[in-house]
């Protein structure tokens, strides 16, 4: 209880220094945006193939699975989000319930998932935007759009998106997530006309057989397949609704606003990634999308639709942004929540006079366009759903950890069956870890090996000194 009262008063945001609160310009519509826009992006626009080529058409159950685990933790999210509303998601969930050391460990983790998420994306958009440039006449050279380990140099196009999205990051949070909203539009309505297009030609034989490849992880390391593998790897397309979560000291009415963005968007989005999915697999054979860097696009060709496959691409290309601004943004304001509390130097959480942090978001923007420029889509996605897994068990455990030790503590949004919701959510993250590539379960592990170096060589002495300046 003592604990919580000072760890309280490093997150108030009364408490704060004035340059170091963000404005409050944020309502309910802007989060229901923000997070259908970070949610709907590369997952199901490129990675689907990727699913598709583990599990065969029993992507469908992929997609239900990691629906149902991503739904458990978007209600503890939103339990514990709207109980502490401030910057910085499960990092601060994990400071206030478990103290410094887990949440250290998460904010590694977070920051794994938010960087890694932000290159994935744009890596993803490069893919569409090459495909779309090419099929007008205007292709790039191959050197140019991947990176080495593809046979390429260097992916541009995808360390261009990340520079123009923090420049808009940069420009204003408002202005930001207005354009966004407008964005989300046109992404769902690219979406809806592949179901429309597609849907006509539906064949139930292309179903057949259903599970390829089996149910759990199987086959030598590195080659994994099946329905949890496939799972693990769709599951990048459900996250995102914790972007909001990030957004709550920005929220007018952060306990109103965020359960219903965050809760809200879930739903949403569950209910058109299922009706893509069967759109997709009852439209053409899987083998035929499977590897493809433009899936959806591919499909609508082979199914004699070149001009929908081309305003699905530019759709993509002019949309994907949405996601990239989301996790930029959660990325920054994590950077920003963890340098404020003293475990990264204090002068990167400092805003400009427009109540953006400038200097994170560079910073961000450097990190994630290393990594885009250099690394596979698969690969980037899998770790990042490493991160992403690991707080999401930190969430959940940190309301189950709530409920016992504060029951009567008023909670503007409580989870339906919480025991049951947070116990599935925790199970279902660790197996949907544990079917995560070998090499990808290593990467994390060291990672979280050189946080741990950090934390007691550097992290946890500077921590005291800020508690102190900020309580003094
Ligand atoms: N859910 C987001 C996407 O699929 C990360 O792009």
């Amino acid at each position: 209880m003592k604990n919580w009262k000072v760890r309280k008063a490093v997150v108030a945001r009364e408490d704060l220094p004035e340059e170091h609160r963000l404005a409050q310009t944020l309502s309910w519509p802007h989060l229901v945006a923000l997070g259908v826009g970070a949610i709907v992006g590369t997952g199901i626009l490129t990675l689907i193939g990727v699913g598709a080529g583990k599990a065969g058409p029993a992507v469908i159950l992929s997609f239900a699975i990691a629906g149902g685990i991503c739904a458990c933790a978007a209600l503890a999210y939103a339990e514990v989000a709207t109980m502490i509303p401030a910057s910085g998601s499960a990092y601060t969930y994990s400071y206030v319930v478990f103290g410094e050391l887990i949440a250290w460990m998460i904010g590694v983790a977070l920051i794994l998932e938010y960087t890694l998420v932000v290159s994935a994306v744009a890596v993803g958009w490069s893919g569409y935007a090459a495909g779309f440039l090419s099929s007008i006449g205007m292709g790039l050279p191959d050197a140019l759009i991947q990176g080495p380990e593809l046979g390429g140099v260097i992916n541009l196009p995808a360390i261009f998106i990340i520079f123009v999205v923090g420049g808009l990051l940069i420009a204003g949070t408002r202005e930001s997530a207005t354009l966004n909203a407008i964005l989300v539009v046109i992404k769902l309505a690219a979406l809806a006309l592949f179901i429309a297009v597609a849907l006509p030609v539906f064949d139930a034989s292309h179903f057949e057989p259903f599970m390829p490849y089996g149910f759990p992880r199987s086959g030598p390391s590195g080659s994994e397949v099946g329905v949890m593998a496939a799972a693990a790897i769709i599951f990048f397309a459900f996250y995102g609704f914790d972007a909001i979560a990030t957004a709550a000291e920005e929220a007018k009415n952060p306990s109103r606003d965020l359960a219903i963005g965050i809760v809200g968007s879930m739903v949403v989005c569950v209910i058109i990634y299922m009706l893509v999915a069967a759109a997709a697999i009852g439209a053409v054979a899987y083998t035929d999308f499977a590897d493809s860097a433009e899936p959806l696009a591919l499909i609508l060709r082979d199914i004699g639709q070149p001009w929908a496959a081309r305003v699905l691409g530019a759709s993509a290309v002019i949309a994907l942004p949405t996601v990239i601004l989301a996790f930029f943004y959660g990325q920054s304001r994590i950077f920003f929540t963890v340098a404020r509390d003293g475990l990264l130097p204090a002068s990167l959480a400092r805003v400009s006079s427009r109540g953006t942090p400038v200097r994170i978001t560079i910073f961000t923007a450097i990190v994630t366009s290393i990594f885009a420029g250099l690394i596979p889509l698969a690969s980037i996605a899998a770790l990042a759903n490493a991160g992403t897994l690991a707080a999401f068990v930190a969430v959940c455990a940190a309301m189950l950890v709530l409920r016992r030790r504060e029951p009567d503590r008023e909670r503007k949004f409580r989870a339906p069956a919480a025991t049951l919701v947070a116990t599935v959510g925790i199970l279902g993250c660790i197996y949907l870890f544990i079917s995560l590539p070998n090499r990808t379960q290593l990467f994390f592990f060291a990672a979280q090996a050189i946080g741990i170096v950090l934390y007691f060589i550097y992290g946890h002495g500077a921590a005291a000194r800020a508690r102190a300046a900020q309580t003094a």
